[in-house]
């Protein structure tokens, strides 16, 4: 039997969601589509054709989902703005009514003794951007630091803790690589263009959030860090984890945190591009100082050289054709062993400790914050009316257990968000894939705290994971 883990004092606990996955009121106030109402319209892209233009209803009914969180005890509370509210076409003054929501939203958190945390973009990009190229463009990126300076002005009186981008993998390379994301473009140049105007959005909206925010005003962003192994010992499997490793984190982290993109990159993709995108100056605005690095974690990623053994799975990121990788199609993809949730990711926490333990000793000065963490699951409402949800409590109770044993071990790790705080839209699987801790009957909206939310509401004030 394990003991029970305490965390540190400081230690913040809180859950985490999306705008277009919860706030639905797709055309209210002056919303414009954004590029997941277009590619969501789009027969075929959606499970069973599902949109975001209801979701959770959360844009109306967000004052009973702040209660709610505050009955569950929770310190913070990770949401993302959506840009189209705000900012319509992608250029010109913001919409006061978007913003209005957003402010009426924070103080409501903040009056619960709530911390806010804002997520600038979580993938929901002006149609009219897109229009103009997406981010393959630099354009964009420039239109993204006067979104953000607008955000930062409206919002930065009240919202301390930012991050500019969630997950811009996700957003460079299954929005114009695999095309199983918004847009849904397939080519791979478009993808590399896409994460160099990403990490250039990211270095000029910080630098916007740094001229409008107060003292003390923390900055981030969120990478969704793959936990790369190899298959067997072989050396060109470990060639395999080098070159998913640069495609899937240090095409990011090398600009962001060290100022340059890795050799072995640039290498690797030479046939597609020579990266003449990246302009002077570009890697120098990119390196912004950061009080965090936020990381999302499911599960990791298992490779090997194509055809060296056994069998050859999805990557876990849908199905396409098209592969997410570009130049990699070398790499073999595997299903890592153990029990799957119901996204069929494998539960594997030593992925989470592998993972914090690398990135603070590679960035041995970066606070880290776990922006997302969870597991999505069949649940139903029973007879009596409650949601059991052994399978979440476990894979909560042992992805937590890693986090402390990685704080026991030196790494720097701040907090830790949950995803999700209600079921939602989950992308290309609309609603069929529950990830919340609370559960959501879609048709009516009612609002149900799943058996785990009742679990993490008692780690999250007492701080204390208690022993299995
Ligand atoms: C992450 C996304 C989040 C959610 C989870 C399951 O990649 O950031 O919106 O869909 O996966």
């Amino acid at each position: 039997m394990d003991g029970a883990r305490t965390f540190p004092r400081d230690f913040l606990w809180g859950s985490a969601t999306a705008s277009y996955q919860i706030e639905g009121a797709a055309a209210e106030d002056g919303r414009t589509p954004s590029i997941w109402d277009t590619y969501a319209r789009t027969p075929g892209r959606v499970r069973n054709g599902d949109t975001g233009d209801i979701a959770t209803d959360h844009y109306h009914r967000w004052r009973e989902d702040v209660a709610l969180m505050a009955d569950l005890g929770l310190g913070a509370y990770r949401f993302s703005l959506a840009w189209p509210r705000i900012q319509p076409t992608g250029r010109g003054p913001a919409v006061q009514k978007g913003l209005d929501f957003y402010r009426r939203l924070v103080d409501e958190l903040l009056a619960k003794g709530i911390k806010p945390v804002a997520t600038l973009y979580h993938w929901d990009l002006p149609q009219e951007i897109e229009d103009g190229g997406g981010w393959p463009e630099r354009v964009t990126a420039e239109r993204f630091a006067e979104y953000a300076a607008l955000a930062a002005d409206a919002l930065g009186d009240r919202v301390t803790t930012w991050t500019t981008l969630n997950e811009p993998w996700c957003s460079a390379f299954l929005g114009y690589g695999s095309g199983v994301h918004a847009p849904g473009r397939t080519d791979p140049v478009a993808a590399l263009r896409a994460a160099h105007h990403l990490n250039l959005a990211h270095g000029m909206a910080v630098e916007a959030l740094r001229d409008r925010l107060p003292t003390g005003g923390q900055c981030s962003v969120t990478l969704n860090i793959h936990h790369v192994r190899p298959l067997t010992d072989d050396p060109a499997d470990a060639d395999a984890v080098r070159r998913i490793d640069a495609l899937a984190n240090r095409v990011f982290t090398g600009p962001m945190l060290q100022g340059e993109y890795p050799e072995d990159l640039l290498k690797d993709t030479a046939t597609l591009t020579d990266w003449s995108f990246v302009r002077d100056g570009d890697l120098r605005q990119i390196n912004q100082p950061l009080d965090f690095l936020g990381v999302n974690y499911y599960t990791p990623t298992l490779v090997s050289e194509a055809g060296s053994t056994g069998s050859h799975t999805s990557d876990g990121h849908g199905n396409s054709s098209h592969s997410p990788w570009p130049a990699a199609d070398k790499v073999a993809f595997h299903q890592p062993p153990g029990d799957t949730t119901a996204m069929g990711w494998a539960v594997d926490p030593t992925g989470l400790y592998d993972l914090l333990r690398r990135l603070a000793s590679d960035f041995p000065r970066l606070p880290l914050v776990i922006t997302e963490n969870g597991a999505a699951f069949d649940d139903y409402a029973g007879p009596d009316g409650q949601v059991n949800d052994p399978g979440r409590i476990a894979y909560l109770r042992g992805h937590l257990a890693a986090v402390h044993q990685a704080i026991a071990d030196g790494a720097d790790v701040r907090g830790y968000f949950l995803w999700s705080l209600l079921d939602n839209f989950e992308w290309a699987h609309g609603y069929s894939k529950r990830f919340g801790t609370v559960y959501v009957d879609y048709p009516t909206g009612t609002r149900i705290p799943k058996a785990s939310a009742r679990w993490y509401s008692e780690v999250a004030r007492t701080g204390v994971l208690p022993g299995a």
